[in-house]
């Protein structure tokens, strides 16, 4: 015969193979939930006590056993048997162990595990989703106060990863800050359309019993019931807009990390990595290395994998629940557990990290990188800019040819190159004046990365974190 805690003993006589036992049991992994099953349970009864199903004293017995289960859950005194199923059927024996089966069989209802896991995993994520944000802020304040640190000195700004325009680091910084406010942005906008339950929807139909859903969606404190059954228990675009939005996060932390792995490098020097967030080699006793970063950088292609395994999973499945949903949770689990893994020390390790700003500076005009503003610079003249480009191609080619820097071509060598290369020119032939030239909105000036400093300081204020 079946097990006890086996939920469907009156229609089977044959004893489930273990095979499938064991194919079958999530426990392992969607205990994690059993907290939000048990406020789903004491939900519910208010549920079922408000349609006459439960005495207010059944009640009070049921809801004092579920506290106090509640508290055995979280001290490992009630775990699952290898016998249950899910975290569903682990916690109605532990109930029914406590009040016995005639009460405790009351609760099951009017719900189905099918409405049950639906609304769990969306208050699980809520919850998980508010860590993340705090987690995410955090590196959002580390990056605004870095860039007030470093606010007017230049760098090399890339494009196909050459040498492109002087910028201010402080202005790079800050172009990591920006997606990660959106990102803020999103799990908010998610959050809104996270926030319904299904409970109620039982097994895909509703219920018959005249349960009123609005009870269980306020005492979970989420904003309504969900309008329709089948799209309650076999929808899970909610879950995967999260999986999508953490792997957004872990996609845009993986090219702060890329760059901060290069800029370690001798090559580059640019930046040194501190000792509590590096890393040294087993064998070569010189070595620190940019572990934090390389790992931020491979959680960004596993996470992926966690988003498209799951979306693999949700396509073309008919409606209404399949079991192939109970998959849903480890692919989100992962991606919870590793952003809460990866952004502390992400974050560590950029607020330590020290950068040498004589090389940003000595390397900011390298490779020719004042040219656009000497284009610029002729346009304010009235060339027109096709014109512009042409003559300073030519200035720049003379330089390279001769092996000079611009602002090492001579008076009379600018004058031949052509007539409109007075020297007036050398006013823009420096890294702080073409920096201090880009004021326009959102530029590298200073002027405007303090603009977007006091915007970001709106969101996450100095010291309050
Ligand atoms: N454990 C399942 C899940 O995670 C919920 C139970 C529904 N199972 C069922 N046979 N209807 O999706």
């Amino acid at each position: 015969m079946n097990d006890s805690s086996n939920l469907w003993g009156g229609r089977f006589s044959a004893k489930t193979s273990e095979a499938v036992v064991n194919l079958s049991r999530s426990t392992d992994f969607d205990w994690r939930l059993a907290k939000y099953d048990i406020a789903g349970t004491k939900a519910h009864i208010l549920a079922l006590r408000a349609a006459g199903f439960l005495t207010e004293a059944e009640v009070t017995r049921l809801d004092k056993s579920l506290v106090e289960l509640d508290k055995r859950v979280a001290n490992g005194m009630f775990t699952p048997k290898p016998t249950d199923e899910d975290v569903h059927s682990a916690l109605e024996r532990g109930l029914i162990e406590m009040v016995g089966a005639d009460l405790g069989g009351k609760v099951r209802a009017g719900r189905s595990r099918n409405d049950q896991i639906a609304t769990l995993i969306r208050t699980y994520l809520l919850d998980e989703s508010s860590v993340i944000r705090e987690a995410v802020l955090d590196l959002i304040d580390v990056l605004t106060t870095l860039a007030q640190e470093h606010l007017s000195e230049p760098m090399p700004g890339r494009t196909h990863f050459q040498h492109a325009q002087p910028i201010l680091l402080s202005h790079h910084l800050l172009a990591h800050a920006w997606p990660l406010v959106r990102d803020l942005d999103r799990l908010q906008e998610w959050k809104t359309r996270a926030s319904f339950s299904p409970y109620g929807a039982g097994a895909l139909a509703g219920t018959s019993l005249a349960l009123d859903p609005n009870v269980v969606s306020d005492a979970l404190g989420l904003t309504a019931p969900m309008a329709n059954s089948i799209d309650a228990t076999s929808s899970r675009d909610v879950v995967a807009e999260f999986a999508f939005i953490g792997s957004l996060i872990s996609i845009n932390l993986s090219r702060f990390a890329e760059e901060i792995i290069i800029w370690a490098s001798a090559e580059f020097g640019y930046i040194k990595l501190a000792d509590a967030y590096s890393t040294g080699s087993s064998i070569m006793p010189q070595k620190k290395n940019p572990d934090v970063a390389e790992l931020t950088r491979a959680k960004a292609g596993r996470i992926i994998g966690d988003l498209t395994g799951l979306l693999a999973t949700l396509k073309a499945l008919p409606l209404a629940y399949n079991r192939d949903l109970q998959e849903d949770k480890e692919a989100v689990f992962d991606i919870v557990d590793n952003l809460k893994l990866v952004l502390p020390a992400f974050t560590g390790m950029v607020a330590t990290l020290e950068f040498n700003t004589e090389r940003l500076e000595e390397l900011a005009s390298a490779g020719y990188s004042l040219a656009t503003d000497v284009a610029e610079w002729l346009v304010k003249q009235k060339v027109p800019f096709r014109d512009a480009h042409e003559i300073t191609g030519k200035l720049v080619a003379f330089a390279e040819k001769n092996g000079l820097e611009l602002d090492e071509v001579s008076d009379a060598e600018l004058i031949a190159i052509h007539p409109l290369l007075t020297p007036d020119v050398r006013e823009v032939l420096s890294v702080s004046g073409s920096i201090k030239s880009r004021s326009g909105a959102g530029g590298t000036s200073v002027s405007r990365v303090l603009d977007q400093i006091s915007a970001l300081r709106r969101l996450v204020p100095a010291g309050s974190r």
